[in-house]
C-alpha cells in the first residue's frame, strides 16, 4: 500500500536530535544509555524495541551473556525512570546461539524486568514462515515480545486491534443469548501468536520473483522488523499524541509506525548509517512514497499454479528409488 500524503506534522522538516518538548520526532545518533541520561522522568507512554541479540551482527561485538545482560540492565533501569506509570515496555527479542546451543534471550531479560517489579501482561510468539534452514536441531522460525507494564494501571486499546473472526456466523447455543451471534461485531482479540511476516518484502516473493532482493521497503539493516508489529503494540498500548522511545531503533521501523498514527517518536541507534536511513524512510513516509505492508493484510498462500510452489522435476520419483 502507498501512503497518501499526510500532513499532521507541518514541522517534519524539523526533526531534533535531542529531546525537545516541542518537536514531535526526535532522531538520536548515540548510545541508547547516554541519551536516556537527557530524558525527564514518566514522559513515554510505550518503549518498543528489539536490543541487540549478542550474536555479532554488524553493528555489535559478541560479548560474554552475562556481561551482555549487565550492560542492558543498565540501560533497562533508565528505560523504567522514563516510562510512565501507566506505560508499557515491548521487548521484542530472539535467541542467543553458541556453539549450537540456544540461550532464549526472552527467559533471562524477564528476571531482569521482574527485578525492577514489572509485570508481564503478555509473552507474545510472532511467528514467521521464512529464515535459517538448520542441519541439526530444527530452525527457529518465532521471536517474542515480552509485554510488561510498570503498574496494575495500564492503556489497553482491544477494539482497535482486534482482526476478523474465523466464523463471524457463530451463535450462542445456550443462555439467555442464545441465537444471537457469539463474537464481537468488532471482530476477535488477536491472540498472542502474532503472524506477520518477517520481512515486508518477502510478500513479494511470491506476486513479483524477481524483486525480492530489490524491494523497496528493504534497507541494509540485517535485521529490521516490519512496522506491522510496531503498529499493532502502538495501537493497542497507546493514544495519540503519547511518546513512542525505540532506544535501539535501527532503520526507523517503530517511528514510522509511531507517525503514521500520529504519536510522538523518539528513537535511538549508535550507527549513523541507519540514522540517515530512518531520517530518508520517514521522508519517503511523508512524501507518500514508503511502501508498507497495511496492518493484517493477509499473508499470501501460494495456489500451488506458482512455479515455486511446485515440487521439482528432479525431486518426483525420489521416493521410489
Ligand atoms: C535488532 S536491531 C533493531 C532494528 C530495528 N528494530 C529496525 O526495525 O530497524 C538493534 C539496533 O541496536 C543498535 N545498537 C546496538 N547497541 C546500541 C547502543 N548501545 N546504543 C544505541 N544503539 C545501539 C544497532 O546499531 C542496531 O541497529
Amino acid at each position: 500500500m502507498i501512503q497518501k500524503k499526510i500532513t499532521a506534522f507541518p514541522e517534519l522538516g524539523s526533526i531534533s536530535a535531542e529531546f525537545n518538548e516541542n518537536k514531535r520526532i526526535i532522531l538520536h545518533p548515540g548510545l541508547s544509555y547516554d541519551f536516556l541520561k537527557t530524558l525527564p522522568d514518566k514522559i513515554i507512554r510505550l518503549i518498543i524495541t528489539s536490543p541487540p541479540y549478542n550474536l555479532g551482527k554488524i553493528y555489535e561485538n559478541e560479548i560474554e551473556l552475562d556481561k551482555y545482560l549487565m550492560e542492558h540492565e543498565l540501560v533497562i533501569s533508565e528505560l523504567i525512570r522514563v516510562l510512565a506509570d501507566n506505560g508499557s515496555i515491548c521487548w521484542e527479542i530472539g535467541n542467543y546461539v553458541k556453539d549450537g546451543e540456544v540461550y532464549p534471550l526472552d527467559v533471562y531479560f524477564y528476571e531482569t524486568f521482574k527485578k525492577y517489579n514489572l509485570k508481564l501482561r503478555n509473552r507474545i510468539i510472532w511467528h514467521f514462515g521464512h529464515g535459517l534452514h538448520c542441519k541439526n536441531r530444527f530452525s527457529g522460525r518465532y521471536e517474542t515480545i515480552l509485554w510488561f507494564t510498570k503498574n496494575k494501571d495500564y492503556i489497553f486499546n482491544l477494539d482497535i486491534v482486534r482482526v476478523p473472526h474465523k466464523y463471524p456466523g457463530k451463535r450462542a447455543y445456550k443462555g439467555p443469548n442464545k441465537g444471537k451471534p457469539s463474537g464481537n461485531p468488532l471482530g476477535k482479540n488477536p491472540s498472542d501468536v502474532w503472524k506477520i511476516l518477517n520481512k515486508d518484502w518477502e510478500s513479494a516473493f511470491w506476486e513479483f520473483p524477481n524483486v525480492k532482493s530489490n524491494h523497496p521497503e528493504k534497507t541494509i539493516h540485517p535485521c529490521q522488523f516490519p512496522v506491522e508489529l510496531a503498529e499493532r503494540c502502538i495501537l493497542a498500548l497507546t493514544n495519540e499524541n503519547d511518546y513512542i522511545l525505540d532506544p535501539y531503533c535501527g532503520v526507523g521501523s517503530s517511528l514510522i509506525a509511531g507517525i503514521k498514527h500520529n504519536r510522538k517518536v523518539i528513537g535511538v541507534d549508535k550507527e549513523l548509517e541507519y540514522i540517515s536511513i530512518t531520517k530518508k524512510r520517514i521522508e519517503q513516509f511523508f512524501q507518500g512514497k514508503l511502501k508498507m505492508r497495511p496492518l493484517g493484510k493477509k499473508i499470501h498462500k501460494p495456489t500451488g499454479r506458482e512455479k515455486v510452489s511446485q515440487i521439482p522435476k528432479e525431486w518426483r520419483n525420489l521416493k521410489e528409488k
